[in-house]
């Protein structure tokens, strides 16, 4: 059987688009996909493109402002390689966005663009700053800045470093307030798959308040267990003094002991020599030589050298800053006053027969002790609200630990009497056991302060079923809200579910808004510019 070659698929971009022939090829591919379609396409215009995907070409000179700042890498989905070919013609401190992670989660202390812009004029040099983006980000980050160093016409070298503004104890995360632990309790069922609590933090004596939307900062500390582990690996006295402190103590809140930094590689090649310095340097340049690279944390790493004895500082210099993490907060200052609370998963898996725990999750999950004073801080949302007319309607979808910051919006908009009406998709693994603040959400529910709890367990049955399903379901009901000037709001996981509702959404728009699927697109696009659509997605 022969098969005739598939069509090419023609362009939707404007011939005047600047874009070379693969960032073309895979932008059609992308609209293709969008839309659904193959064939029959007529070109939109420039300025079209730009308003149908805001950022993703520069609008023509009379299109409004939002396009001036086009960042077509700007989705955290994009594999890291995509990112910087879309941006490889850029300056410099854009071609140092694509590099970062593009979940504008703050955990470096500011958005992409903002970070990338602090170190292209050296404001800041730490390279290693982004939580999301990890080794890869760093390394690339790296390179780039060499670009600086080389002074070339690019990079302004030479820029004067402005001093960074010191803000109030806990509003950044270079100046964190000092809170309680105050209790936790798990919220899935013995028997669950998952390991999700509900924290509490007393903030009576750090002077914080916070509103609704807002993440909340943690600086954690290492396992003592592994810090012990490490010591022992190092062979060296655990109160070998380091700046002031002791070995141990640095280990235990001062670096990562997670991935294992390309410096450190560095460093133990210069310890070594023959096949396992040639190992350790193919290491430290990003190579993979045993096929094991993404297992080595620090103490693996060690223990792959086994019988070396760095330095314990020129050992600690070669590790990354333990950084924080940032939670969407689960509560409402005014239905908890001096309280904040979290909904935490737990992050523990293991390799090689050696568990491995997520370094702010666990803390905060088992090693810090009721009680325990922790450093944290008050991450602003920047365009993540409940609308300014409480008589809006609010859709809510947020699975998993996406149900955050909706028990935190309810809370507020019952001490508020706010009037709008409220819907909650929430959905996790099984009903059962991961069904999180169950009983509030049902006493909500019979108040009337839940208008709708709509769910989506997706092991219950043989067949998955997620919160996009449901909304499809529901899409002529969305589609009334909608109308009825609905703000929708999704949390949670940024790789594939955000992207999923996001995908029902613009199908519930052609279903039962009787739009084209790029009317469609351009609709919900006008959702978000409009901040009737946002997202706190990681
Ligand atoms: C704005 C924002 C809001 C957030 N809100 C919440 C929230 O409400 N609740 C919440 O729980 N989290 C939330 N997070 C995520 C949170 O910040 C942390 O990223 C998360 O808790 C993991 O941090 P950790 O320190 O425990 O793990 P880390 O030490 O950072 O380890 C996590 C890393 O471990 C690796 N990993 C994880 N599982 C595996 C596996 N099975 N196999 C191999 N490697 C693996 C991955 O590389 C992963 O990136 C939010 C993030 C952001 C940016
Ligand atoms: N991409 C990732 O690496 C990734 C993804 C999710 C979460 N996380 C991390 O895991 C931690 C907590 O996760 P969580 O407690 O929020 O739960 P979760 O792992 O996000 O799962 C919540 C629910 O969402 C379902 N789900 C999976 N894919 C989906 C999709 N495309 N659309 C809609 N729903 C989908 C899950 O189903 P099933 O599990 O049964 O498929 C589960 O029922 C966080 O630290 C988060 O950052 C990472």
């Amino acid at each position: 059987m022969s098969i005739s070659p598939r069509p090419p698929i023609p362009s939707f971009l404007p011939e005047s688009a600047p874009f070379s022939p693969q960032q073309r090829a895979w932008l059609d591919g992308l609209f293709a996909g969008v839309f659904g379609l193959e064939g029959g396409v007529t070109p939109l215009s420039k300025a079209d493109v730009a308003k149908l995907l805001p950022g993703l070409i520069d609008a023509p000179a009379d299109a409004p402002a939002e396009t001036d700042d086009a960042a077509p890498w700007h989705d955290p989905a994009m594999p890291l390689s995509d990112r910087m070919k879309l941006a490889e013609n850029r300056p410099l401190p854009r071609r140092m966005m694509a590099a970062m992670a593009q979940q504008d989660c703050s955990q470096c202390g500011y958005n992409c663009k903002d970070y990338a812009d602090a170190l292209f004029t050296k404001k800041e040099k730490r390279l290693n700053l982004c939580v999301p983006g990890g080794k890869d980000t760093a390394r690339v980050l790296k390179q780039l800045y060499q670009e600086i160093e080389a002074g070339t016409p690019a990079g302004r070298a030479d820029a004067p470093a402005a001093p960074v503004p010191q803000s109030a104890p806990g509003r950044s995360r270079g100046n964190p307030a000092i809170a309680t632990l105050l209790s936790r309790y798990r919220l899935n069922k013995s028997g669950s798959n998952k390991e999700t609590w509900h924290i509490e933090i007393d903030l009576a004596d750090s002077g914080l308040d916070y509103v609704v939307g807002d993440s909340f900062g943690v600086f954690p500390a290492n396992d003592p267990a592994l810090v012990d582990a490490v010591v022992a690996a190092l062979n060296a006295p655990a109160d070998f003094p380091i700046g002031g402190r002791t070995l141990r103590e640095v280990l235990t809140d001062g670096v990562s002991l997670s991935p294992a930094p390309d410096m450190l590689f560095q460093l133990i090649s210069y310890l070594t020599g023959g096949e396992r310095r040639k190992k350790a340097q193919a290491l430290a340049a990003g190579q993979d030589p045993d096929g094991n690279a993404a297992t080595l944390d620090v103490l693996a790493a060690l223990q792959e050298f086994s019988g070396i004895r760095p330095d314990p500082e020129a050992f600690i210099e070669s590790l990354d800053p333990l950084q924080p993490r940032v939670y969407s907060i689960s509560s409402s200052l005014k239905a908890n006053p001096g309280r904040v609370s979290l909904t935490v998963d737990a992050v523990r898996y293991e390799i090689e027969e050696r568990a491995r725990l997520g370094v702010c999750s666990t803390f905060l999950a088992g090693r810090a002790e009721i009680g325990d004073k922790l450093r944290v801080y008050v991450q602003k949302a920047q365009h993540f609200a409940l609308p300014a007319d409480p008589n809006k309607p609010i859709i809510m979808i947020g699975p998993g630990t996406g149900i955050a910051p909706f028990r935190a919006f309810l809370q507020e908009r019952i001490a508020t009497g706010a009037s709008g009406l409220n819907w909650l998709y929430f959905g996790h693994q099984r009903s059962d056991f991961d069904f999180f603040y169950e009983d509030e959400l049902k006493a909500m529910r019979k108040a009337g302060h839940l208008s709708r709890l709509t769910l989506a367990w997706s092991r219950d049955g043989d067949e998955k079923i997620y919160v996009h399903h449901r909304m499809r379901d529901d899409g002529r009901n969305i589609w009334a809200w909608i109308e009825r000037g609905a703000h929708i709001y999704v949390c949670g996981d940024a790789l594939r579910m955000a992207k999923d509702v996001e995908h029902a959404l613009i199908d519930i728009v052609v279903a039962h808004g009787k739009r084209s699927p790029e009317d469609a697109a351009r609709y919900v696009a006008e959702l978000k510019k409009n901040d009737r659509y946002q997202a706190d997605v990681y």
